[in-house]
């Protein structure tokens, strides 16, 4: 996918860039970012579901931010999902327009809701009676009146890994359509002098390959615009169907095209819309996976190894779940190749293991390699969603630096975080010394 291609030294070159040279220079790990195919995601995106006047796509900042990120979703015409106080910081560091970033999560807090109020966010997207409660009140308290949308569960189960599925009725997030709470909850929004209500949302889960979850979703959020308005009179004039859709990792996955996808979800609405004459809504969507996943590619050198005979071979890189927590958390299957010898054939099978002091600390169970040895560069593709966000420092590892590549040039957007880093936040008590 995207600019990824074997030179004539049989190297790895992602955005006219030769891996072994970007590892030469930056170190590993090192996570690489193909700026063509991250802005082609975008545009696929902005072509699919917003060629209709008003609709919109956010990208999930969750999935992947920094500054420079944040800045080619921007000038590619796409907005922003941010879910705390920290993604609103680096989104407005980067000159994101705040008017252009949609709110999330399920316990902002008090000072959270205060600082998205005062530098103006497009929407809020509350997601509980509590919040709902909060916000009025500071916006009361403090004369403002923002655009919110409520987010809602609406009881479809998205058959992804049960820790990525939030839509169906035993989930965390959002006022149930089951049981009266959402429709309480729209009435309370539209009550309130303090709230401007603009419509409901919902997001029911991620790596989703079935296109069906999208539209049933789509089919019971327009069923419940329809059912608020028999109740309240009240015509929502916006729908937010989230995010979710899958993306490649392995063989054998085979997600549903961008554009599918938006046909699924606008026919749904349109379906709807003319079964129940209500006046088509403006819709968002908000991925972050499928933006930002196939672009990313981290790199590894390769270290020590341990084979046991009859078992299997394990082969240790200078990362693993401090950068990927992927494996460990869900069992998540990556590719990857021998960024230095990328033509080479396969001559054995190996486990590839990270270099934390865990078991679990695994990245690919099976790898296909030529004859490998210590120093060569291991490519793992499709890092670029949920690694970096959610890398920790645990053993006290730095986290990698990530570049942009693009027609053979190279730019630092995130820096390695140094050992000295590590301890920047620590503090020796005064009885210490
Ligand atoms: N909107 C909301 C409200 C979300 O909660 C999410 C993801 C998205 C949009 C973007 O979903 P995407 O298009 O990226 O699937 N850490 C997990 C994924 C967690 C997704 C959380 N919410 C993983 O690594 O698989």
């Amino acid at each position: 996918q995207g600019t990824m291609q074997i030179n004539n030294q049989g190297h790895l070159e992602i955005g006219g860039c030769d891996v072994v040279g970007l590892a030469d220079t930056f170190g590993t790990p090192l996570m690489i970012i193909d700026e063509d195919l991250l802005r082609e995601n975008c545009r696929r995106y902005y072509k699919a579901f917003t060629q209709d006047d008003g609709d919109g796509v956010l990208y999930a900042s969750k999935a992947f931010l920094s500054t420079a990120v944040a800045r080619i979703i921007h000038k590619e015409g796409i907005g922003l999902d941010v879910v705390s106080g920290g993604e609103l910081t680096i989104a407005l560091a980067a000159g994101f327009p705040p008017e252009k970033i949609f709110f999330h999560g399920n316990n902002k807090s008090a000072n959270e809701l205060r600082f998205a109020l005062s530098c103006g966010v497009g929407r809020i997207v509350i997601d509980n009676h509590y919040e709902l409660e909060l916000l009025e009140q500071i916006s009361a308290a403090e004369g403002y009146r923002p655009s919110v949308l409520l987010r809602l569960a609406p009881g479809v189960d998205a058959h992804s890994h049960a820790y990525i599925c939030t839509g169906q009725i035993d989930s965390k997030f959002g006022f149930n359509i089951f049981g009266g709470g959402a429709l309480n909850a729209v009435k309370r929004a539209l009550e309130s002098p303090h709230l401007d209500l603009k419509g409901l949302h919902c997001h029911i889960g991620s790596q989703i390959f079935d296109l069906g979850v999208f539209r049933c979703a789509a089919l019971m959020m327009m069923d419940f615009l329809q059912e608020v308005r028999d109740h309240t009179g009240w015509t929502a004039p916006e729908l937010d169907l989230g995010g979710g859709l899958g993306v490649y990792y392995t063989s054998g996955d085979t997600p549903p095209i961008i554009e599918e996808y938006a046909k699924t979800i606008k026919d749904a609405v349109l379906q709807k819309c003319r079964e129940h004459n209500f006046p088509r809504p403006r819709l968002f969507v908000e991925p972050g996976r499928s933006i930002i996943s196939p672009p990313g590619t981290t790199v590894y050198t390769l270290g020590s190894s341990k084979e046991i005979p009859g078992v299997r071979k394990y082969v240790a890189v200078d990362g693993g779940m401090t950068d990927n927590p992927r494996p460990a958390l869900y069992q998540a299957e990556y590719e990857g190749i021998i960024a230095n010898k990328a033509a080479a054939k396969p001559v054995e099978g190996v486990a590839i293991t990270g270099r934390c002091c865990e078991s679990g600390d695994m990245l690919i169970w099976d790898l296909a390699v030529p004859r490998i040895e210590p120093g060569d560069l291991l490519a793992i593709s499709c890092t670029g969603a949920y690694n970096y966000s959610m890398s920790s420092n645990y053993n006290a590892l730095a986290r990698p630096a990530v570049v942009l590549v693009k027609d053979g040039k190279v730019d630092i957007i995130v820096k390695r975080e140094t050992w000295g880093d590590l301890s920047r936040l620590h503090c020796i008590p005064e009885h210490l010394f």
